[in-house]
């Protein structure tokens, strides 16, 4: 080892594992002198153990799915097997270039193939990309794929896209980067789509409707067949925000409701971390109509031919380019590592997706049922949406409460409880989204969750409830970080570390 490496200790930065100093050399004397640096960079200094203490303390600052239970509505925040891990890291995967020749990446095409076909397939769409980096990248590039459909139709006088009360910010907002006007629709009184509310607006100017069902309330929509008939009658387009795909994936598809095309949210369906905790991938699929203004490249195949090996399964894959394509919404192929870990979880499961959704709104309706039904005074401070005792009391893979009746009782409100459950020990519940259920906590537990882990929840849940106004208004409590001021960062942007000197 002597030989190789020389002890590096830098003067002013303590401790670091020797670097091998032959490859370092070497690896210099490649570097035209031209570009080569006249004085040393001023990088921050620290040693390797401090840099480890660094952000091990950091990252116990932070919670995240593998510290606690998540039950963030509407993010479908899931563990993440560690399985996914091990094969994003397979030289296969981790050791490419985009820009490698085709015959060097037949392995990650085939894999992303599968992808489309698995996605396309559980979907009920008829073609894929894997571009787009996040569910509200998906949104804007389906809405633009719409878009340039009109178009080619002659129809690019259709200038509204509706959503319901219910959705999600994103979507106005997608529709609205593509230069949609937007016009909101009110959900009924159960939480669901009001089909005259729709009939009322829509027309010769409608160009889509954007909806996820089931809803952001956790609700699935019975009348979605016919709202979609309203809509293609119309003339429009059906949008499908597949945030909630968890919810129904393996037992029904959007194809089958009438939708045209759907975005999926690989970091909460399958799996891949999201959050703080790596990037996103937010794929779209479409019916036939829309598929030639998909973002390219798009991975095809054909039988391979004698001499070529291939990923070793008779198929040649290749890259493909919608003939009018709308152009690239990101960079290269979206995020690889993404679907890849999204890959090997489907892979784990096959064609079992269907126990994946159906456990989540077990878990989902188990969850509600037991906090619903706490002591009479602590039921009396919470409200159950859409309303307790409805005919259709159950709900998908979410629920929402309203914390109104706490306000009135003790003057603690919704943000008070999300607060103080993280001194609990958990990720505060989605709050205030969607925008109609006053004082809304929303709660997602998916189906990685134990029931013991449930059981657990609801408990301290209550708990919580039983608790005076002071404790709650003040707390968290336990926390490194107390209550902060949620907009000061937002408006104050300090975007670098600060310098020693900055006093
Ligand atoms: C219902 C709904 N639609 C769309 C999105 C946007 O997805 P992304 O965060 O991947 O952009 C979200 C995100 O939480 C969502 O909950």
């Amino acid at each position: 080892m002597s030989d190789i490496f020389a002890f590096r200790g830098s003067e002013d930065a303590g401790y670091a594992q020797p670097a091998p100093i032959a490859d370092a050399e070497a690896a210099k004397e490649r570097i035209p002198v031209s570009l080569r640096r006249a004085e040393r960079a001023a990088w921050p200094t620290a040693s390797e153990p401090e840099l480890v203490r660094h952000y091990t303390w950091l990252s116990q600052r932070n919670f995240g799915i593998d510290t606690g239970f998540y039950p963030l509505g509407s993010c479908t925040m899931k563990h993440n097997p560690r399985v996914n891990e091990r094969i994003v890291q397979l030289a296969g995967m981790n050791d490419v270039h985009p820009l490698a020749p085709a015959h060097h990446l037949q392995g990650l095409m085939a894999i992303f193939h599968e992808m489309q076909e698995m996605l396309g397939h559980c979907a009920g769409m008829d073609a894929v990309t894997l571009q787009p980096v996040a569910g509200a990248q998906g949104e804007f590039t389906a809405i633009r794929c719409i878009q340039e459909y009109h178009r080619s139709i002659g129809q690019s006088h259709r200038d509204k896209v509706i959503v319901p009360d219910s959705a999600h910010g994103t979507n106005p907002a997608s529709a609205a980067m593509c230069g949609y006007s937007i016009i909101e629709i009110p959900s009924g009184e159960d939480g669901r789509l009001d089909l005259d509310a729709l009939r009322a607006v829509v027309g010769d100017d409608t160009a889509a409707m954007m909806i996820t069902n089931p809803s952001t309330l956790g609700v699935f929509e019975p009348d979605i067949a016919e709202a979609a008939q309203i809509v293609h009658d119309a003339g429009g387009q059906m949008y499908y925000d597949g945030a909630n795909f968890n919810a129904i994936i393996g037992r029904t598809n959007p194809g089958l409701m009438g939708f045209d095309a759907v975005h999926y949210n690989l970091h909460k369906t399958f799996s891949q971390p999201h959050g703080g905790g790596g990037p996103g991938s937010g794929p779209i699929g479409v019916k036939t109509h829309l598929a030639e203004f998909l973002p390219s490249p798009i991975v095809g195949r054909r039988p391979s031919e004698e001499g070529e090996i291939g990923a070793g399964d008779g198929w040649w894959y290749t890259w493909e380019a919608p003939e009018n394509s709308i152009g690239k919404v990101h960079q290269w192929h979206g995020n690889a590592g993404a679907v890849v870990r999204s890959w090997a979880f489907y892979r784990r499961y096959g064609r079992d997706l269907r126990t994946m959704s159906e456990h989540a709104v077990l878990n989902a309706n188990y969850l509600r049922h037991r906090i619903m039904n706490p002591s009479p005074e602590i039921r009396e401070k919470i409200h159950a949406m859409p309303a307790d005792g409805c005919p259709a009391d159950v709900v998908k893979h979410e629920f929402t409460l309203s914390m109104t009746p706490l306000v009135d009782a003790i003057g603690a409100n919704g943000k008070d409880v999300a607060k103080r459950l993280l001194d609990y020990g958990y990720m505060a519940p989605t709050l205030y989204f969607p925008m109609i259920v006053p004082e809304c906590l929303m709660i997602e537990p998916t189906e990685t969750e134990s029931k013991e882990a449930l059981d657990k929840f609801a408990d301290d849940f209550h708990a919580v409830l039983s608790e005076d106004a002071e404790i709650l208004t003040t707390a968290p409590h336990t926390t490194d970080v107390k209550r902060v001021d949620e907009v000061w960062a937002a408006r104050n942007l300090i975007l670098r570390h600060p310098k020693k000197d900055d006093a």
